[in-house]
């Protein structure tokens, strides 16, 4: 057992030290780039302003033959390209296989300084993050990288879901957690063919007409990701760290993609991955508050005073409680804001 006052010690000799809270900057998109592809990644440097992340991909969409392109690929943009404010992660291949020790090294060797974030892919449990908590601090410091590289974990196996706590507590480097459906599915043995969004099977319907047995009846389809969003969110909040929606493959269907990119916010997602660039103005719209809600929010902040007691407004009971829903949603609207002025003014800010 690991004493809790070596909890923020650094796993390494000369490993810089662990943080102790997670940056929250904006983390609206995670957007997806396939670095082995020397066409997209000319175009990084168009793109990085736009996103709040981007993240170069090695695994599952890169094949087997062009890994080691895709990681000298994401090698060359760390070295070469300003992202300014924009957070640079990286997708490595998943644990179990032949690429992710290699993933890991060279990228860490090479331009650990750069990189922000690097997402582990099909996290079973704990032991997974304190494998890579490790070795991430032994090449920390023999690459004299003087930040800590944080870890998310991507929840796409039931036994991830399982250990889902005990994931997001495993490591002061644990930034955030991602659901991946197309996977979960897959290992759940979920009867689905998509990359994430509902399905019109699943779905509840209305009581048969008494008087007329042959009336068609509503049906209403379900959210597939409800449960799953809901718990991840739970343990994220629970240990101070970030919960994404992961991605939707759909990338025609942008109503069916903003809808499911708004439930995981509703629910407290900050964010979603970006498959393509017509998913970043969706992701930016939908997790960013909308000005309505922000105006709302502020009135009944200020209407509320020193935020206790209770009042009326506009017939609806506030209290301490919503109160501090309303400030939760002013405080994202400000430190989006910080970045972007034209969502300030959007504000009012
Ligand atoms: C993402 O990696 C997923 O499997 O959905
Ligand atoms: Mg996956």
């Amino acid at each position: 057992m690991r004493s809790s006052k070596d909890f923020f010690k650094p796993l390494a000799v000369g490993a810089p030290e662990p943080v102790r809270e997670i940056p929250m900057g904006p983390s609206r998109m995670i957007h997806f780039f396939p670095p082995s592809n020397t066409k997209m990644v000319s175009k990084v440097p168009v793109i990085a302003p736009s996103v709040d992340i981007l993240l170069g991909n090695l695994e599952d969409g890169v094949p087997a033959t062009d890994k080691e392109a895709a990681r000298a690929g994401l090698i060359e943009v760390g070295k070469t390209v300003d992202m300014g404010q924009t957070q640079l992660w990286t997708r490595v291949n998943s644990l179990d296989s032949p690429w992710a020790l290699d993933d890991l090294t060279e990228i860490v060797l090479a331009i650990g300084d750069k990189i922000d974030v690097i997402m582990i892919p099909k996290v079973e449990g704990p032991e997974d993050i304190h494998y890579v908590d490790r070795l991430l601090a032994q090449l920390e410091a023999k690459a004299e990288v003087t930040r800590p590289i944080l870890i998310h974990a991507i929840l796409e196996t039931a036994r991830g879901m399982a250990n889902v706590e005990a994931i997001c507590g495993a490591s002061p480097r644990m930034q955030g957690l991602s659901l991946g459906p197309a996977d979960l599915a897959a290992n759940r043995r979920m009867k689905t063919t998509r990359v994430g969004g509902g399905h019109p099977g699943y779905l509840v319907r209305d009581d048969p007409d008494a008087d007329n047995a042959d009336a068609t009846r509503g049906t209403y389809q379900q959210d597939l990701w409800h449960y799953t969003i809901a718990r991840m969110v739970d343990a994220c909040v629970m240990h101070g760290i970030l919960p994404f929606y992961g991605p939707f493959g759909d990338i025609r269907d942008t109503v069916a993609c903003e809808d499911q990119f708004r439930n995981a916010y509703l629910l407290g997602c900050v964010g979603a991955w970006s498959l393509h660039p017509v998913q970043i103005d969706i992701a930016k719209k939908v997790f960013s508050p909308a000005p309505a809600d922000v105006a709302q929010a502020q009135r009944v902040i200020e209407a509320m005073g020193d935020g206790t007691g209770a009042i009326m407004l506009d017939g609806k009971m506030e209290d301490d409680a919503s109160v501090k829903q309303c400030r939760v949603v002013v405080e994202l609207a400000k430190s989006l804001s910080a970045r972007d002025p034209e969502l300030a003014a959007s504000y009012g800010f």
